[in-house]
């Protein structure tokens, strides 16, 4: 895929551990990742230094303990560059989740979150050491304590619904037991479990501090009706990042939040967890796209809905957007683009718009940022498109 003058590589000394261990190849800047390049396919990029950055925010701001959730992106880098910054706690959902991260990670902690599991992925979970598991509802509970024996060392957590809310993506509708519901499971978990917890998401993307102090005010309303003292509380994940035309506030204002509600709603004392996904990665990736074709102010690019970008097609989100040039030349004023995918289906656009040089033309490439969280992870193989290669950029 690459020429192989490493002159372009950047030089093993500039480059984190995790970069180097992860085996991808790793250059000084994008310009360099186009030179090199001799593919025909889009390019996924990753930004280590970035990911670290958005870790170390995290972990040192959060008040709890940090937990991945790995299907925001589960590409070996991702995983190993928030290892060495220092993230131990992996969310997974899948067997083949568990399995990735193990094979990676072998000392790492996993959780279990996701509330709907087969009876094959609980046993072997549990053979893997995972003790923390979700359900939110009674057939769930007890197919977690006969695929475990009836363990004594199971740490649940019990997946609430909420109140509608206002998150760019809800994510209430699919999972989550009612107030009622939630009641009736610790009550029926507490006898059987190690430690007891409540878990809730928000919504991914969440614009509003307060709709975890609303959560939190939820679940302290759910623990009292219980009558039953819980060990953990876990926040979900949910936490923003600044895609064009959404201003979320600071993560900082996000910790206070959680950090004032968590008192205020007599939860400070028990274990506090944390699940970020997209804060964690997603502007630690981005996707290169060649245009193969312009059409007045259609742009045919070699990425779309099926590659990278489903959510700027089926969420019209609008993601930043670079020209880059393997032969430098004088860049035109900016003007709207829409982007058309390589595949045959006519759902693979993107409206955008898109601001772009309107010099722009076949040969060009399209940086579009912020794709390293449900970006490169959701990208499929339809039609024969797909992006086999990435690259890490040490800026
Ligand atoms: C159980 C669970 N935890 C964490 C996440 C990560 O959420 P986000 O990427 O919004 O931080 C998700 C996302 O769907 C989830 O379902």
């Amino acid at each position: 895929m690459f020429k192989s003058d490493h002159a372009l590589l950047a030089r093993p000394a500039i480059l984190p551990d995790s970069t180097t261990r992860s085996g991808l190849p790793a250059f000084v800047s994008i310009d360099d990742v186009l030179q090199a390049y001799e593919g025909d396919d889009a390019i996924y990029v990753l930004y280590p230094k970035r990911i670290a950055a958005a870790a170390r925010t995290f972990l040192t701001g959060f008040p709890g303990k940090v937990l991945y959730a790995v299907k925001a992106n589960p590409h070996p880098a991702v995983l190993m560059t928030l290892w060495t910054s220092g993230v131990r706690c992996f969310d997974v959902a899948s067997t083949r989740e568990v399995d990735l991260v193990k094979s990676i990670l072998p000392s790492a902690e996993l959780y279990f979150m996701h509330p709907v599991k087969s009876r094959a992925a609980i046993r072997h979970a549990y053979a893997e050491g995972v003790r923390d598991f979700s359900f939110d509802c009674a057939d769930e509970l007890y197919k977690l304590l006969e695929e475990t024996g009836y363990a004594r060392d199971l740490n649940l957590h019990v997946r609430l619904a909420l109140p509608k809310g206002d998150a760019v993506m809800p994510l209430s509708g699919k999972f989550g037991a009612s107030r009622d519901e939630a009641t009736d499971l610790i009550k029926a978990a507490r006898p059987h479990v190690a430690m007891l917890g409540l878990t809730f998401h928000v919504g991914s993307q969440c614009l509003n501090t307060t709709e975890y102090g609303r959560a939190l005010a939820w679940a302290r309303t759910i623990v009292n009706d219980a009558g039953v003292d819980i060990d953990s509380i876990d926040c979900g994940g949910g936490f923003p990042v600044a895609y064009p035309g959404m201003r979320p506030q600071p993560m900082g204002d996000y910790f206070s939040a959680i950090r004032s509600s968590l008192a205020d709603y007599g939860f400070d004392g028990i274990q506090v967890l944390g699940e970020p996904g997209r804060a964690l990665c997603a502007q630690g990736g981005s996707t290169l796209a060649r245009v193969e074709l312009r059409k007045g102010s259609d742009l045919y690019l070699n990425d779309g809905s099926y590659g990278s970008l489903f959510d700027a097609a089926q969420c019209a989100w609008k993601f930043p957007v670079k020209l880059h040039r393997t032969t430098p030349r004088q860049v035109g004023k900016c003007t709207p683009f829409r982007f058309f995918g390589p595949t045959c289906d006519s759902l693979d656009v993107m409206e955008g718009p898109f601001e772009l040089p309107d010099d722009i033309s076949e040969g060009d490439w399209v940086e579009i940022c912020h794709l390293g969280a449900y970006g490169q992870a959701l990208a499929s193989k339809f039609n024969g498109f797909q992006s086999e290669t990435t690259v890490a950029v040490m800026a």
